[in-house]
């Protein structure tokens, strides 16, 4: 009950993403996040106590008993200053400490390991298997009730990764690997966002993180690993067409095409992932062709450049291209 009311007027103080489930630290969906809640509550009613018995003992000696303030000053002074603060801080700094030990364990012994690396705006993504890196971007997925180990690193400046509801942050160096382990509790969809400031659109730096059953993660990655499927009906092989004559092979890489370029996201399945431009915005034809002719006004500074001079058909014909990209 006080949860709900103290989250609810935080909320009105600063609504956003922050404060949904999707995206909280106090709504955790994995084991670490989990830890850190509690964390937090307790050091909230660490708070809360002390806050309630040092002005309990000023109210009783200023209003109830004012007479005895004066002579025994010395006594309350040592009793509200140091003895309340003596005992209630070493009791939280002692179960903050027992909670380390826990943070940052490595992943699973033989368990899924991913590395992901902040670049200007957009993760890369690459899932570690035996028959080599699965590629993708953007999008994290993770199978629930398994520790996921995830290496990280940056290709220009410091990024730092987070995703709230399922573990605290890391930072992302380059030419250092950093890494954090996740094991997430829940299925469901959760929100990643770079939390270091890393340039013009630090803020637009964020992904999805889908929390899916061991067999549909297994099933999803499989796919993942294969190569683009064939543009199907007209409009799609006409914006397949767009895409190569207008050079977007030379940073992107859809597998199974002449398109190998390695600078910007591998776009092979971005039709199947759940947003596009680094969760800017959501994956439909209207916003592939806005972004491909936006970039820069949707995301300040971004290295692609905009598509301005595309005509509404071909902007239209290569959305649907890489909107079939499943
Ligand atoms: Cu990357 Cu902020």
């Amino acid at each position: 009950m006080r949860r709900g009311a103290l989250i609810g007027a935080t909320g009105l103080l600063a609504p956003g993403p922050a404060f949904t489930a999707e995206q909280s630290a106090l709504h955790p969906a994995g084991v670490e996040a989990a830890a850190l809640a509690d964390l937090f509550w307790v050091m909230l009613a660490g708070a809360v106590v002390l806050w309630v018995l040092l002005n309990g003992a000023f109210f009783y000696v200023t209003q109830v008993n004012r007479r005895s303030f004066p002579r025994r000053a010395g006594e309350w002074i040592i009793i509200l200053g140091v003895a309340l603060p003596a005992v209630v801080l070493p009791v939280l700094l002692a179960y903050g400490l027992t909670l380390m030990a826990d943070q940052r364990a490595p992943g699973a012994e033989g368990g899924l390991v991913a590395h992901v690396t902040g670049e200007q705006w957009w993760w890369r993504v690459a899932y570690q298997t035996p028959e080599g890196p699965v590629i993708s971007a953007n999008e994290l997925r993770l199978p629930v009730g398994a520790r996921t180990e995830v290496k990280l690193g940056a290709r220009n400046v410091i990024h730092s990764f987070w995703i709230p509801a399922l573990a605290g942050k890391m930072d992302m160096f380059p030419g250092r690997e950093t890494r954090i382990a996740l094991e997430p509790t829940k299925e469901g969809v959760f929100r990643g966002q770079c939390a270091e400031l890393c340039g013009a659109s630090h803020a637009l730096m964020a992904f999805k993180v889908v929390v899916m059953a061991p067999d549909a993660f297994k099933a999803w990655l499989e796919r993942e690993a294969g190569p683009a499927i064939e543009p199907e009906g007209e409009a799609a092989r006409r914006g397949a067409a767009v895409f190569f004559s207008e050079g977007c092979g030379a940073c992107h890489t859809v597998r199974g095409t002449a398109a190998t370029g390695a600078l910007g996201p591998d776009l092979t399945h971005v039709g199947g992932r759940l947003s596009i431009g680094a969760a800017t915005l959501p994956t439909t034809a209207e916003a592939f062709a806005d972004w491909t002719r936006h970039t820069g006004d949707l995301k300040p500074e971004v290295a692609m450049p905009a598509y301005r001079h595309l005509s509404d058909d071909e902007a239209a014909d290569l959305a649907t291209y890489l909107l079939g990209l499943k």
